[in-house]
Protein backbone atom coordinates (compact mmCIF):
# COMPACT_ATOMS: atom_id res chain seq x y z
CA UNK A 1 0.00 0.00 0.00
CA UNK A 2 1.73 3.37 -0.88
CA UNK A 3 2.13 5.62 1.82
CA UNK A 4 0.93 9.39 1.87
CA UNK A 5 3.04 12.50 2.32
CA UNK A 6 2.75 13.89 6.01
CA UNK A 7 2.66 17.95 5.78
CA UNK A 8 2.72 20.41 8.82
CA UNK A 9 2.81 23.75 8.86
CA UNK A 10 4.90 25.56 11.78
CA UNK A 11 5.11 29.13 12.85
CA UNK A 12 4.26 31.74 15.99
CA UNK A 13 0.79 32.89 16.75
CA UNK A 14 -0.54 34.84 13.64
CA UNK A 15 1.92 33.81 11.19
CA UNK A 16 -1.08 33.16 8.43
CA UNK A 17 -0.56 29.52 8.38
CA UNK A 18 -3.65 28.51 9.45
CA UNK A 19 -4.87 30.27 5.78
CA UNK A 20 -2.36 28.59 3.80
CA UNK A 21 -3.23 25.77 4.89
CA UNK A 22 -6.29 25.92 3.40
CA UNK A 23 -4.97 27.59 0.28
CA UNK A 24 -2.62 24.20 -0.11
CA UNK A 25 -5.36 21.69 0.66
CA UNK A 26 -7.61 23.28 -2.32
CA UNK A 27 -5.20 23.66 -4.66
CA UNK A 28 -4.28 19.88 -4.13
CA UNK A 29 -7.76 18.71 -3.94
CA UNK A 30 -8.22 20.43 -7.36
CA UNK A 31 -5.27 18.61 -8.55
CA UNK A 32 -6.86 15.43 -7.97
CA UNK A 33 -5.34 14.35 -4.61
CA UNK A 34 -6.54 13.69 -1.45
CA UNK A 35 -6.12 15.38 1.36
CA UNK A 36 -7.02 15.34 5.21
CA UNK A 37 -6.09 18.55 7.15
CA UNK A 38 -6.07 18.63 10.89
CA UNK A 39 -4.69 21.29 13.68
CA UNK A 40 -3.27 20.51 16.50
CA UNK A 41 -4.48 20.81 19.14
CA UNK A 42 -7.87 19.82 18.34
CA UNK A 43 -8.73 17.80 15.64
CA UNK A 44 -10.49 14.73 17.29
CA UNK A 45 -13.13 14.57 19.20
CA UNK A 46 -10.79 13.97 22.86
CA UNK A 47 -8.60 16.32 21.14
CA UNK A 48 -11.27 18.92 21.19
CA UNK A 49 -11.97 18.81 24.62
CA UNK A 50 -8.18 18.60 25.22
CA UNK A 51 -7.52 21.92 23.03
CA UNK A 52 -10.16 24.11 25.14
CA UNK A 53 -8.52 22.67 28.45
CA UNK A 54 -5.31 23.96 26.95
CA UNK A 55 -6.41 27.31 25.41
CA UNK A 56 -9.07 29.14 27.16
CA UNK A 57 -8.27 30.95 29.89
CA UNK A 58 -11.58 30.87 31.91
CA UNK A 59 -11.04 27.16 31.99
CA UNK A 60 -8.07 28.27 34.91
CA UNK A 61 -10.92 29.77 37.02
CA UNK A 62 -11.70 26.10 37.38
CA UNK A 63 -8.97 24.02 37.68
CA UNK A 64 -6.17 26.99 38.22
CA UNK A 65 -3.12 27.34 36.34
CA UNK A 66 -1.72 24.38 34.22
CA UNK A 67 1.87 23.13 35.39
CA UNK A 68 3.75 23.46 32.09
CA UNK A 69 5.13 19.34 32.63
CA UNK A 70 0.79 19.03 32.32
CA UNK A 71 0.93 21.43 29.42
CA UNK A 72 3.29 19.80 27.40
CA UNK A 73 1.86 16.41 28.33
CA UNK A 74 -1.75 17.10 27.39
CA UNK A 75 -0.29 18.67 24.18
CA UNK A 76 0.90 15.65 23.49
CA UNK A 77 -2.05 13.22 24.41
CA UNK A 78 -3.60 14.81 21.61
CA UNK A 79 -1.05 14.23 19.46
CA UNK A 80 -0.96 10.87 20.45
CA UNK A 81 -4.72 10.24 19.78
CA UNK A 82 -4.55 12.36 16.15
CA UNK A 83 -1.77 10.02 15.31
CA UNK A 84 -3.91 7.41 16.05
CA UNK A 85 -7.42 8.26 14.89
CA UNK A 86 -6.35 10.09 11.62
CA UNK A 87 -2.52 10.65 10.71
CA UNK A 88 -1.48 7.31 10.17
CA UNK A 89 -5.08 5.89 9.00
CA UNK A 90 -4.83 8.87 6.45
CA UNK A 91 -1.62 7.76 5.51
CA UNK A 92 -1.76 4.24 5.00
CA UNK A 93 -4.72 5.78 2.72
CA UNK A 94 -1.95 7.16 0.75
CA UNK A 95 -3.79 10.42 1.76
CA UNK A 96 -1.42 13.58 2.29
CA UNK A 97 -2.37 14.95 5.82
CA UNK A 98 -2.02 18.59 6.18
CA UNK A 99 -1.24 19.53 10.10
CA UNK A 100 -1.48 22.81 11.42
CA UNK A 101 1.16 22.60 14.25
CA UNK A 102 2.72 19.62 15.23
CA UNK A 103 6.05 18.37 17.62
CA UNK A 104 7.92 21.97 16.59
CA UNK A 105 5.21 23.65 18.35
CA UNK A 106 5.77 21.57 21.51
CA UNK A 107 9.49 22.19 21.41
CA UNK A 108 8.86 26.35 20.60
CA UNK A 109 6.44 26.94 23.07
CA UNK A 110 7.00 24.29 25.79
CA UNK A 111 10.40 23.44 25.25
CA UNK A 112 11.68 26.91 24.76
CA UNK A 113 8.82 29.46 25.64
CA UNK A 114 8.33 27.05 29.35
CA UNK A 115 11.82 26.54 29.58
CA UNK A 116 11.12 22.74 29.48
CA UNK A 117 14.18 22.10 27.03
CA UNK A 118 14.36 20.59 23.67
CA UNK A 119 15.40 16.79 25.31
CA UNK A 120 12.50 16.44 26.85
CA UNK A 121 10.64 17.62 24.09
CA UNK A 122 11.89 15.00 21.86
CA UNK A 123 12.10 12.30 23.94
CA UNK A 124 8.16 12.40 24.78
CA UNK A 125 7.88 12.65 21.08
CA UNK A 126 9.79 9.54 20.34
CA UNK A 127 7.56 8.11 23.09
CA UNK A 128 4.53 9.18 22.90
CA UNK A 129 4.21 9.55 18.84
CA UNK A 130 6.66 6.93 18.36
CA UNK A 131 8.89 9.28 16.43
CA UNK A 132 6.32 9.87 13.34
CA UNK A 133 7.85 12.68 12.14
CA UNK A 134 6.48 14.90 8.97
CA UNK A 135 8.14 14.56 5.20
CA UNK A 136 8.01 18.06 4.97
CA UNK A 137 7.40 20.83 7.15
CA UNK A 138 6.34 24.85 6.12
CA UNK A 139 7.50 27.21 8.79
CA UNK A 140 5.98 30.50 8.36
CA UNK A 141 8.23 32.64 10.20
CA UNK A 142 7.41 36.17 9.73
CA UNK A 143 9.46 38.96 11.85
CA UNK A 144 8.67 39.15 15.51
CA UNK A 145 7.12 42.14 15.50
CA UNK A 146 4.90 41.58 12.46
CA UNK A 147 3.56 38.36 14.04
CA UNK A 148 3.32 39.57 17.77
CA UNK A 149 1.16 42.20 16.02
CA UNK A 150 -1.28 39.99 14.39
CA UNK A 151 -1.84 37.44 16.88
CA UNK A 152 -2.93 40.44 19.15
CA UNK A 153 -5.06 41.72 16.72
CA UNK A 154 -6.77 38.25 15.68
CA UNK A 155 -7.01 36.74 19.03
CA UNK A 156 -9.23 40.03 20.33
CA UNK A 157 -11.69 39.88 16.91
CA UNK A 158 -11.87 36.16 17.62
CA UNK A 159 -13.18 36.70 21.51
CA UNK A 160 -15.80 39.76 20.20
CA UNK A 161 -17.41 37.60 17.55
CA UNK A 162 -17.17 34.16 19.36
CA UNK A 163 -17.60 34.86 22.66
CA UNK A 164 -15.04 32.44 22.87
CA UNK A 165 -11.55 32.90 24.65
CA UNK A 166 -8.58 31.23 23.01
CA UNK A 167 -6.02 33.47 24.47
CA UNK A 168 -3.98 31.70 27.00
CA UNK A 169 -1.07 31.89 25.10
CA UNK A 170 -1.39 35.53 23.90
CA UNK A 171 -1.07 36.74 27.39
CA UNK A 172 2.60 35.68 27.66
CA UNK A 173 5.36 38.60 26.98
CA UNK A 174 7.36 39.60 24.39
CA UNK A 175 10.18 37.28 25.63
CA UNK A 176 8.19 34.33 25.55
CA UNK A 177 7.62 34.96 22.25
CA UNK A 178 11.46 36.04 21.54
CA UNK A 179 12.24 32.60 22.72
CA UNK A 180 9.72 30.69 20.61
CA UNK A 181 11.19 32.91 17.47
CA UNK A 182 14.52 31.81 18.21
CA UNK A 183 13.62 28.20 18.87
CA UNK A 184 12.19 27.75 15.67
CA UNK A 185 14.92 29.00 13.66
CA UNK A 186 16.97 26.57 15.89
CA UNK A 187 15.21 23.84 14.39
CA UNK A 188 15.00 24.86 10.72
CA UNK A 189 19.13 25.20 10.93
CA UNK A 190 19.07 21.74 12.28
CA UNK A 191 16.55 19.61 10.33
CA UNK A 192 16.67 22.09 6.66
CA UNK A 193 15.80 18.12 4.70
CA UNK A 194 12.44 18.51 6.26
CA UNK A 195 11.89 22.19 7.31
CA UNK A 196 11.25 24.53 4.73
CA UNK A 197 11.38 28.10 6.44
CA UNK A 198 9.31 31.16 4.76
CA UNK A 199 11.17 34.33 6.60
CA UNK A 200 9.80 37.46 4.87
CA UNK A 201 7.02 38.99 5.61
CA UNK A 202 5.49 38.78 1.62
CA UNK A 203 2.07 39.01 0.85
CA UNK A 204 -0.84 36.16 1.15
CA UNK A 205 -0.35 34.98 -2.48
CA UNK A 206 3.34 35.31 -2.91
CA UNK A 207 3.49 32.81 0.29
CA UNK A 208 1.15 30.50 -1.24
CA UNK A 209 2.87 30.42 -4.56
CA UNK A 210 5.90 29.38 -2.76
CA UNK A 211 4.43 27.13 -0.61
CA UNK A 212 2.51 25.67 -4.01
CA UNK A 213 6.61 25.62 -5.30
CA UNK A 214 8.17 23.82 -2.53
CA UNK A 215 5.13 20.66 -1.96
CA UNK A 216 4.89 20.62 -5.91
CA UNK A 217 9.16 19.93 -5.62
CA UNK A 218 8.92 17.34 -2.96
CA UNK A 219 5.46 15.33 -3.32
CA UNK A 220 6.19 12.24 -4.33
CA UNK A 221 4.10 12.09 -8.44
CA UNK A 222 2.52 8.40 -6.83
CA UNK A 223 0.57 9.92 -4.42
CA UNK A 224 -2.81 10.27 -5.10
P1 LIG B 1 -4.38 28.20 17.71
O1 LIG B 1 -5.59 29.01 18.01
O2 LIG B 1 -4.54 26.99 16.90
O3 LIG B 1 -3.30 29.19 17.19
P2 LIG B 1 -2.56 29.33 15.84
O4 LIG B 1 -3.59 29.73 14.84
O5 LIG B 1 -1.54 30.37 16.10
O6 LIG B 1 -1.95 27.98 15.55
O7 LIG B 1 -3.73 27.87 19.10
C1 LIG B 1 -2.75 26.97 19.26
C2 LIG B 1 -1.90 27.47 20.40
O8 LIG B 1 -1.36 26.35 21.09
C3 LIG B 1 -0.77 28.33 19.92
O9 LIG B 1 -0.64 29.47 20.75
C4 LIG B 1 0.43 27.43 20.11
C5 LIG B 1 0.02 26.50 21.20
N1 LIG B 1 0.66 25.17 21.11
C6 LIG B 1 1.63 24.82 22.03
O10 LIG B 1 1.95 25.61 22.93
N2 LIG B 1 2.22 23.59 21.97
C7 LIG B 1 1.88 22.67 21.02
O11 LIG B 1 2.44 21.55 20.98
C8 LIG B 1 0.86 23.03 20.07
C9 LIG B 1 0.44 22.04 19.03
C10 LIG B 1 0.28 24.28 20.16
Amino acid sequence: MPRGFFITFEGPDGSGKTTQLRRLAAWLESEGRRVVTLRQPGGTALGDRIRSILLDSRSEATHGPIAPLAEMALMFADRAQAIHETILPALEAGSIVLCDRYTDSSEAYQGAGRRLGSARILAMHQAVCDDLQPDLTLLLLPSLDSSLERARRRNKRTAQQKGTDENRFEREDDDFYRRIHHAYEVIAAREPQRVAAIRDDAGIDQIETRIREIVAARLPAKVS
